[in-house]
């Protein structure tokens, strides 16, 4: 396959409440890779509407997850952030990917299933379809690498599949527009660390998420000190110490979800955690966990509110990261357009 210049694409929806599983499984790596890589950070406004939005409250949420990639460290300046509708191309590559994805590929897609639930009938076309749309938010900048949660796994895989498929079906076009024998690259998906998936503080099988009724299943990252220390003193356990080794943690979901969180904050692993806290009773490991969550946690929940009350400056961000981006987006799709024997004018 061709080779394809290495850029890391990910993105993050505004639906309000960015919690610690966000920050541990994508935006921690997203502010790692700006060491190695050029990274495109999009706040995705396009995937919040799949679901009804209070338009007021969504302006508020594109704002704080913009003001959050900046509080936990990415840098506007040298890599880009953006929100989604800025960049029209989004959607337009959407449109073609519609047309390449198959039905029997999404009807798989079990993020779909948990979401519509059981009134399948009544979501939306969108919600449906929105596999598709990230596909073409990582390709339209031909992105090689994505940073995500576990939960995001199946979707990159459908991105590939999609890609793979484009490339198939157009290859004498591609070669002929002067590509070589892939215009897309399959992007790999980034998933690594102690805590790809991390999980309710309520319930260790559930995954931690924006959408639990209850505000002690996550730690949000504007939660104060106080509100950090009292999820964490609430959180769910098992009247067992603390195991010595990793396998003492599989039966045992909670424990589990509490040292990989140990584990990502302090930037180690779940085994180095249980060296330090094996035979520790839970009250005396919730205390670590309160300290090393409220000085990592705590900066980044007071510069986000620094950020949110200057909207100017945020709002300036965007529209610079848009215009940057969209740079880039254009000539894609104007090869697309080309591969596709569309009429350029
Ligand atoms: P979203 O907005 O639900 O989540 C943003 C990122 O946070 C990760 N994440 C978690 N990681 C670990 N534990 C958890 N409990 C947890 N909850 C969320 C997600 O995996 C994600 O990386 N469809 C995407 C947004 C998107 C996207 C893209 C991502 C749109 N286009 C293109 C990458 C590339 C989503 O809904 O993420």
């Amino acid at each position: 396959m061709a080779d394809f210049k290495q850029l890391v694409f990910s993105g993050v929806q505004p639906t309000g409440n960015l919690h610690l599983g966000n920050y541990l499984g994508a935006i921690v790596k997203f502010v790692e890779l700006q060491k190695s890589h050029d990274c495109i950070y999009c706040v995705v406004d396009l995937h919040a509407i799949t679901v009804p939005q209070d338009p007021r409250q969504l302006t508020s949420s594109i704002r704080e997850v913009t003001a959050a990639f900046i509080a936990c460290g990415i840098d506007p300046k040298a890599h880009i952030i953006f929100n989604q509708s800025q960049v029209p191309e989004h959607a337009e590559l959407a449109w073609v990917f519609n047309c390449v994805a198959r039905l029997g590929w999404l009807n798989r897609m079990t993020q779909f299933k948990e979401k519509a639930g059981k009134d399948r009938e009544n979501a939306s076309v969108g919600l449906y379809a929105y596999p598709a749309l990230m596909a073409a938010d990582i390709l339209v900048y031909r992105a090689t690498h994505v940073p995500v949660g576990e939960d995001q796994k199946q979707h990159l895989e459908l991105s590939r599949d999609i890609a793979q498929k484009f490339n198939n079906d157009f290859s004498e076009w591609i070669a002929r527009t002067g590509f070589g024998d892939a215009f897309f690259p399959l992007p790999e998906p980034l998933i690594q660390g102690p805590a790809t998936r991390v999980m309710s503080l309520r319930d260790g099988t559930k995954k931690m998420s924006k959408s639990d009724p209850s505000d002690y299943s996550r730690i949000n990252l504007t939660d104060d000190a106080d509100a950090i220390a009292k999820k964490v003193r609430k959180a769910k356990t098992d009247p067992e110490p603390l195991p010595s080794e990793e396998v003492g943690l599989k039966p045992r979901p909670e424990a589990d979800n509490l040292v990989g969180i140990y584990a990502a904050l302090s930037g180690s692993s779940k085994s180095a955690v249980l060296r330090d806290f094996g035979g520790a009773q839970f009250s005396t490991f919730k205390s670590a966990l309160v300290d090393l969550s409220v000085t990592r946690l705590g900066p980044i929940g007071a510069e986000m509110k620094k950020l949110t009350g200057d909207p100017v400056y945020i709002d300036s961000v965007l529209a610079d990261g848009s215009e940057r981006a969209g740079q880039i987006a254009r000539k894609t799709m104007d090869a697309v357009k080309d591969i596709l024997g569309f009429i350029r004018h």
